[in-house]
């Protein structure tokens, strides 16, 4: 069942048809999910949620202020080992959010204590991640854990098992799912349209510049013995966990995570096969692989898709970070970075003629001296009008779709480089979680759908170790 889309002069707003297109994909999405037997649509108070955050350091801080502007929301209690970072997080709800929050140091006798809690938001270094979702989940709590679901394969799989085992809703914060950009992207502009055509080939790259370490404030440092009571070696490995093997995967798992789970989505499947290349070129304190390179391989129904991605450690100018959707009728430069997102399309193409008017479509250049150098428009227009989905030929028979533009249906307007407006990148992933747990709509990142992601990418570090090819069977991505 397609969304609808307003025609002319319809008077729902965009905002408005945004939120049913997102509802409806949703709705449709959410069958597997249900059928799997998740205990939905069960928050006890229709109007309030109760949350507890675990991890109350930067992303913490992110999510806690992403989830405020959503209505019946309350914070009742926070949870983090640090002082420094619980009592700022603690002081800043209670004085600015006007919520009264609980704090504490251990999450067990938070989450014996505060028996009001209904959802659960962990946000901390990914090594915890699989011992207080588990807990959560035992406790009876809903839960949105950050990515990458765990640095282990093992923990990634025993939180799908708790979910399950549990009923309770496991949401990963792979948000990118629940971004309308991205979902238009996936929905309308590749699967629906088949814009791209054939897709072949995906690059991906998060490049940043070189970074210091993480210092602790004066006077904020934990001592020895707390230190040790959680595992952690030293006040530097504490700040800096992301590089250290013990506590995470990595920047493959940091940044690279985000981004293969992309991959993943938008094609639907798994990788098969993965090759990687990486090192501690850069960095001389710390243990993971700052500069790290893979190739995936994807069986799809049109062919095998090549991907790479690449995390670099370079200069500023090293072209930030995009995912690249490449087909044989045309590509799609997507980023959670709306500045960085086109479409472009293929000049034998003709069926896009009618959409090149807009500008956010960019023709190549052709003919004697073409560089064939995609440069992006400079002021992509407002509107694009997209073809319906009108398979014809092979697709009727379930081949490769393809779309007859004389039958084109208007699509409401879309701008792929429309920011969110006032609402933070994690907003739409909250505001799906708690959907979930209010309306029973689907999770746009299910625990299944965390583990396979976790599977795909943690396979990167493997490979790079193992400095040869490996494969994936089947059976990998079950939990
Ligand atoms: N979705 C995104 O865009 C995004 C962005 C950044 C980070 N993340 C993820 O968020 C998580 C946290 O990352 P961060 O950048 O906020 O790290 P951070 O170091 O800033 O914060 C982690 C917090 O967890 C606390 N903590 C550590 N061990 C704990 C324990 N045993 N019990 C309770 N609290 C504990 C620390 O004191 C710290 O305050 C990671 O999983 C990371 O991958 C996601």
């Amino acid at each position: 069942m397609p969304a609808p889309s307003p025609s002319p002069g319809s008077p729902l707003s965009r905002r408005e048809f945004l939120s049913t297109s997102a509802k409806l994909g949703a709705f449709i999405a959410a069958a597997p999910y249900i059928a799997r037997g998740a205990e939905v649509g069960a928050a006890p108070d229709a109007d309030t949620i109760k949350v507890a955050l675990i991890g109350c350091g930067s992303e913490g801080s992110i999510l806690a202020n992403a989830a405020r502007p959503i209505p019946g929301i309350r914070f009742v209690a926070v949870c983090d080992i640090w002082p420094y970072a619980l009592n700022s997080t603690a002081r800043r709800i209670k004085a600015v959010f006007k919520q009264d929050v609980q704090a504490f140091e251990d999450y067990k006798e938070m989450l014996a204590t505060v028996k009001e809690i209904d959802a659960v938001i962990v946000a901390t270094p990914d090594f915890m991640h699989a011992e207080h979702t588990n807990a959560a989940l035992r406790a009876g709590k809903h839960v949105y854990c950050e990515k990458l679901m765990s640095n282990t394969v093992e923990g990634a799989r025993s939180m799908v098992q708790t979910a399950r085992e549990t009923k309770k809703l496991l949401q990963i914060g792979h948000q990118r799912r629940s971004n309308p950009r991205y979902q238009f992207a996936r929905d309308k502009i590749v699967k629906e349209a088949r814009l791209l055509g054939r897709i072949t080939n995906i690059s991906g790259q998060w490049h940043r510049a070189v970074t210091d370490d993480f210092g602790t404030p004066r006077g904020q440092e934990m001592t020895a013995e707390k230190l040790a009571k959680f595992g952690y070696a030293n006040m530097h490995e504490f700040r800096n966990w992301r590089w250290f093997k013990k506590y995470a995967g990595g920047p493959m798992s940091d940044l690279g995570a985000h981004q293969i789970d992309i991959y993943n989505w938008m094609l639907g499947t798994n990788p098969q096969m993965c090759i990687a290349s990486g090192g501690v070129d850069y960095y001389k304190t710390h243990e993971w692989y700052d500069n790290a390179i893979a190739i995936y391989e994807y069986p799809t129904k049109d062919g095998v898709v090549r991907a790479t991605y690449d995390v670099l450690t370079t200069t500023s100018a090293g072209g930030g970070y995009h995912e690249y959707f490449m087909g044989d009728e045309g590509s799609l430069k997507i980023s959670e970075n709306p500045k960085y997102t086109k479409l472009y399309r293929e000049a034998r193409a003709p069926e896009w003629d009618p959409h090149v008017a807009s500008k956010i479509i960019t023709r190549p250049e052709t003919g004697e001296g073409a560089t064939n150098d995609l440069k992006p428009w400079d002021k992509p227009r407002k509107r694009l009008t997209m073809p319906s989905k009108v398979p014809t030929g092979p697709a009727a028979a379930g081949g490769a779709a393809k779309v007859d533009v004389r039958e084109t249906a208007a699509l409401d307007a879309f701008d792929l480089n429309a920011t969110l407006g006032d609402k933070a990148i994690h907003q739409p992933h909250l505001e799906n979680f708690f959907n979930a747990m209010r309306k029973g709509v689907a999770l746009n990142c299910p625990a299944e759908d965390g583990f396979s992601t976790a599977v795909t990418v943690l396979k990167v570090n493997e490979a790079i170790a193992a400095r040869r090819l490996l494969t994936f069977e089947p059976g990998d991505f079950k939990a």
